[in-house]
């Protein structure tokens, strides 16, 4: 298992990206925002895994929801897989609720999908195909 990012919900991109660079030492790589799921997000280098920063752009979004219910906080791991169609027909034949039916494409423009927490111990899981 290799993980390859961390998600973590802020209300506050520019100071959360200034506490991981400055305290952290990570490095800023990319910063996009995704009108489709309401997110800014910024991504962060941290050795061989990142630091996904994630701010919704409304409240009637995934992240927006969660924000108000959790508070900022983890959102989500991510794991990589080299084979997302097969991570999911694993995953499905394990007996876990997929809340993405079929990959769908990522900020990083690899596929990816998501595993419902319910089925993972609590943690929202992210299949991420490299
Ligand atoms: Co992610």
């Amino acid at each position: 298992m290799r993980i390859h990012h961390v998600g973590v919900a802020v209300d506050d991109l520019d100071a959360a990206i200034q506490l991981y660079t400055t305290i952290f030492g990570a490095e800023l790589t990319h910063r996009a925002s995704n009108e489709k799921d309401g997110l800014e997000a910024a991504f962060l280098r941290a050795g061989d895994a990142e630091v996904e920063l994630l701010k919704p752009l409304r409240e009637d979004t995934p992240v927006g929801k969660f924000l108000t219910k959790r508070g900022p906080g983890l959102h989500h791991i991510a794991v990589a897989v080299p084979d997302i169609d097969q991570a999911m027909a694993d995953a499905r034949a394990a007996g876990l609720e997929l809340i993405d039916a079929e990959p769908r494409m990522g900020m990083h423009g690899t596929r990816i999908a998501f595993v419902h927490p319910k089925s993972v111990g609590g943690v929202l899981t992210e299949f991420v195909e490299t």
